[in-house]
């Protein structure tokens, strides 16, 4: 009997002298491999969406077209302003009664797509400040 017990014992010790040892921790920093953000746009999306609403008035290559639009690359008025504020200003467009309007063609609003949803406008509008 008093050897059972104690055979028990140093089998309870050395479970718990296992479960204790062997520190080796899985965490070495390696995880979540996010994709960098420097926006909620996604620039990359945002190129489809120009090529899809935006080419025809403001050129492939962004250099605007004489009449229709101007251009957006190099842009002042592109790089100056957030990338939320630009798509703000893209849903709304800038009429011929705007009085900033300088080119007496109207930026219709979403470039006249009302199918963009306010992801595709920031996302249109990160890809035009990638450009500038
Ligand atoms: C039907 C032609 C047309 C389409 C399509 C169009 N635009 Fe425009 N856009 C214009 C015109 C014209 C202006 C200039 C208005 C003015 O004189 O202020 C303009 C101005 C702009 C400006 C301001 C430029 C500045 O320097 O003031 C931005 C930004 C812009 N458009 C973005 C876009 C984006 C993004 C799209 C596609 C989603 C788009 N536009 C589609 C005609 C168009």
């Amino acid at each position: 009997m008093k050897t059972n017990k104690l055979i028990t014992l140093v089998a309870v010790l050395a479970l718990a002298l296992a479960a204790c040892g062997g520190g080796s921790s899985d965490s070495d920093g390696s995880d979540a491999t996010a994709p960098p953000s420097s926006g909620a746009g996604d620039a990359v999306a945002g190129a489809d969406i120009y090529k899809g609403t935006c080419t025809a008035c403001h050129g492939p290559d962004l250099a605007g077209i004489e009449g229709l639009g101007l251009p957006l690359a190099p842009s002042e008025f592109v790089s100056s302003m957030s990338e939320a504020d630009l798509a703000e200003f893209i849903a709304q467009g800038r009429p011929t009664s705007d009085p900033d309007n300088t080119s007496g063609v109207d930026m219709p609003p979403k470039g006249g797509n009302p199918s963009l949803d306010d992801q595709d406008l920031l996302d249109v509008a990160a890809y035009l400040q990638a450009q500038n």
